[in-house]
């Protein structure tokens, strides 16, 4: 509990705005959008540091970064390029003041000694306001490149537990220990400096199976959840977060669910809608879209015709960037506002040009949240 309460204190993930709001995907080319418009996100350097500078100036609360390492294909080869997400958000910690900034690790990828390392120097060059992302991955393909098998689905989680207990042990052992673990047998473990001040950056997991979820109740301060976020159903929002935060506390913890999902947001409804369909529908990278349904296992070959267009269409639509907030200030600002009444800590919203809307979205946007009462003004 003492933890709990100076990882709280740390950072803005728990400053008084009752709704946060994230940037997420900003270190991936094209973002969340699977998009061949020519002004999609290039996720380059400067770039990136211009939107982190520009959100910390106008309360945005954190950047969220994607850990991918290799492109899903298409005529655009969506998150082609992507800045691996420690060094990123060592980065932009160093050349911002107030934000709070993740860093993703797939466990099965990194020694957990080096991550511990690497994460408590980015921690450092934030003083305190780096957030980690713990994955275990799910996309074949890229554990291939690495020459490391996956591991069967649930023992992923097993091999996680063993590796945040050895990164936790590595900020917190005043001395020398000993790893005697199923998976890791390290000997005279030694590991300085530890995270900055008092505390260890805020925990995030997103796991979605039984195993995944169980995970990030266990060890994590906050979780994120894909499938809350529907305006349609406020009712199955807030039941769904009442259920996890209860399965929280039955571990002791007081978890704090977030989710996910873009915004188009213009002066007009229609200007939003036009550009929604034309950025989001009509210039989809299909190949893109088809394969990473492939990896879901969704073909031509296992669903019918229909089901296949249907899915097609809403994994353009909706599950890759998320539930799309479209339409006038006034409309995005009543749909989040109805995530914060279901009881949702915060969202990580993508925009298919972060540079180029971020800052519509928060002179317009945040101003109205804060007199919803969401935000402080
Ligand atoms: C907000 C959010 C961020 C995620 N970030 C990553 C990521 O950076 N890299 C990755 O491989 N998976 C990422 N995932 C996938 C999850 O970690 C997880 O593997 C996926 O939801 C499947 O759940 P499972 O592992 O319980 O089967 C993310 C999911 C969400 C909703």
């Amino acid at each position: 509990m003492a933890t709990m309460q100076a990882v709280r204190r740390r950072t803005d993930m728990y400053n008084g705005n009752a709704l946060k709001i994230g940037l997420f995907g900003a270190n991936c080319s094209s973002g969340r959008s699977a998009t061949k418009v020519p002004e999609r996100w290039t996720a380059s350097w400067p770039d990136c540091l211009r939107l982190a500078q520009l959100a910390d100036d106008a309360g945005i609360d954190f950047m969220l970064p994607i850990a991918r390492w290799k492109g899903y294909g298409g005529d655009t080869d969506f998150h082609g390029a992507s800045l691996e997400t420690i060094t990123w958000a060592t980065g932009l910690l160093a050349s911002t003041s107030r934000i709070t900034v993740f860093g993703t690790v797939h466990a099965p990828l990194f020694h957990p000694l080096i991550a511990a390392k690497a994460l408590v120097t980015a921690d450092h060059a934030g003083e305190g306001r780096l957030g980690v992302n713990l994955v275990v991955g799910w996309n074949e393909g890229e554990f291939e490149m690495f020459g490391v098998e996956q591991r069967e689905h649930d023992a992923r989680y097993d091999y996680a537990q063993e590796w945040l207990d050895t990164v936790l042990r590595a900020w917190r052992e005043p001395g020398d220990f000993e790893v005697d673990g199923r998976f890791l047998k390290l000997k005279k473990v030694r590991a300085f400096p530890k995270p900055f001040g008092e505390g260890r950056p805020i925990l995030m997991n997103a796991g979605s199976s039984p195993a995944g979820q169980a995970f990030a109740l266990r060890n994590c301060d906050a979780f994120f959840t894909a499938t809350a976020g529907s305006r349609t159903s406020l009712e199955g929002n807030t039941q769904r977060v009442a259920d996890i935060k209860a399965k929280a506390r039955a571990f002791g913890r007081d978890i704090e669910v977030y989710t996910v999902g873009q915004v188009v947001c213009r002066a007009s409804q229609r200007e939003a809608d036009d550009y929604y369909r034309h950025a989001i529908v009509d210039n989809a990278d299909w190949g893109a879209v088809e394969r990473m349904m492939a990896l879901r296992n969704i073909t031509r070959e296992t669903v019918s015709e229909e089901e296949y267009a249907a899915k097609r269409q809403y994994f353009a639509g909706n599950a890759i960037g998320g539930y799309p907030f479209v339409g006038t200030p006034d409309r995005v600002a009543q749909e989040l506002a109805g995530l914060g009444t279901a009881g949702l800590r915060g969202i990580a919203l993508s925009f298919v040009n972060y540079l180029d809307e971020v800052p519509f979205f928060c002179g317009e946007v945040l101003p109205r949240l804060a007199r919803l009462g969401l935000r402080e003004g």
